[in-house]
């Protein structure tokens, strides 16, 4: 473990997506966590990559300014600059790893890349005063484009037992909500909708996969023929049905989700569950988990801001891997990569 001084001023830009995001650590502690999400994607349906780098060149230093002022410290003051290397689109990731590369170039300080996904795991151990998992826990990381479970022995050490084979979880709410003609992202609107409907009014298949696996394609096209179907004998059929069958999807994305984590606590004997991603913001999926407290569980679940993409977790996991490796090599690391493998 390399020692840290304190104060160690950290700034952390996210721009994977169609979020451009900075954040301001000491140490592990998070000062400020600013969050500029692009609503012009909301118009096409789902995000338009070029549109989205475009945007983030926009955001970037208006978003980093705001950070610092939150912060109360200077660029002058930083002693870092961690970014998302990857995986996510790569005009997005560009902007925010040449931004960084500048910046600490310019201050002459460390530049520390960092994995998106293995970032989202690790948000957990944001030091901000909530109870943190001790490890080894289990991470079920449900977002746009992914969906993982994770075993985290440490915060170096980060394995992936399943994942999914084709869509992930929040695909299948972003297009499950383009059929019933609800805004992207669908997700949270599936999840307000749902509230008002009855689960049980129709039945979808649970999807099959091996062991901690997941499959989500099949659930849209099962999803896309029951409103089809309904269609052909209601012209108003989406009109009338809509929460019920929000209800009814979010209940089988929910039931599967955690009939898997559930499979690989048993399996593995670890009894700390934690949930991560975008999706983890949704309140059945939170619920289903607060209830395994009962059951022996120790369960984690992030505060909103630390649930969708954010920069304060990309500030935790540069801190963590700072402590552990060397971080003045970046130069052996390609700047930015859609597609990085876990653990690079
Ligand atoms: O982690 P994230 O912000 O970005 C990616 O890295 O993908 O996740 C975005 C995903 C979207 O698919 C969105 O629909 C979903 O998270 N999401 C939700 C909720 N809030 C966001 N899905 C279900 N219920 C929610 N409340
Ligand atoms: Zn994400």
């Amino acid at each position: 473990m390399t020692a840290i001084p304190s104060p160690f001023y950290i700034l952390a830009i996210e721009s994977s997506c169609d979020d451009t995001a900075a954040a301001i650590l000491n140490n592990d502690k998070l000062l400020a966590n600013i969050v500029s999400s692009q609503s012009i994607h909301t118009k096409y349906g789902g995000v338009v990559p070029e549109l989205a780098s475009r945007a983030h060149q926009q955001n970037i230093v208006p978003v980093v300014n705001e950070a610092l002022e939150m912060a109360k410290i200077t660029k002058g003051q930083l002693n870092a600059v961690a970014y998302t290397q990857g995986p996510g689109l790569m005009g997005s990731l560009l902007v925010g790893a040449s931004f960084a590369k500048g910046l600490a170039n310019g201050l002459g300080i460390p530049i520390i890349p960092v994995h998106h996904m293995e970032a989202h795991v690790l948000a957990h151990l944001i030091n901000d005063g909530r109870k943190l998992p001790e490890f080894p826990y289990l991470c079920l990381t449900v977002s746009g484009g992914h969906t993982q479970i994770i075993q985290v022995n440490n915060a170096f050490d980060l394995i992936i037992l399943g994942q999914t084979q084709d869509d992930a979880a929040g695909e299948a709410f972003d297009k499950a909500a383009r059929i019933l003609q609800l805004p992207y992202p669908g997700g949270p609107s599936i999840d307000k909708l749902a509230k008002q409907g009855k689960p049980n009014r129709f039945v979808l298949p649970i999807p099959k996969a091996p062991a901690f696996d997941f499959s989500f394609s099949g659930l849209k096209t099962a999803f896309l023929y029951l409103v089809q179907n309904g269609t052909k004998t209601d012209a108003d059929f989406i009109q009338n049905n809509r929460a019920d069958l929000a209800a009814t999807l979010q209940y089988t994305i929910v039931k599967y989700l955690m009939q898997k984590f559930m499979l690989a606590s048993k399996e593995t004997g670890i009894n700390r569950m934690a949930i991560a991603g975008g999706v983890s913001a949704n309140s059945e999926l939170r619920n289903e988990l607060l209830k395994l407290e009962n059951q022996g569980k120790e369960v984690f679940i992030p505060p909103f801001a630390y649930c969708t993409d954010n920069a304060a977790m990309i500030g935790i996991t540069a801190y963590l891997r700072m402590m552990n490796k060397n971080i003045d090599k970046p130069e052996n690391k390609q700047l930015a990569s859609a597609r990085l493998p876990f653990g690079a």
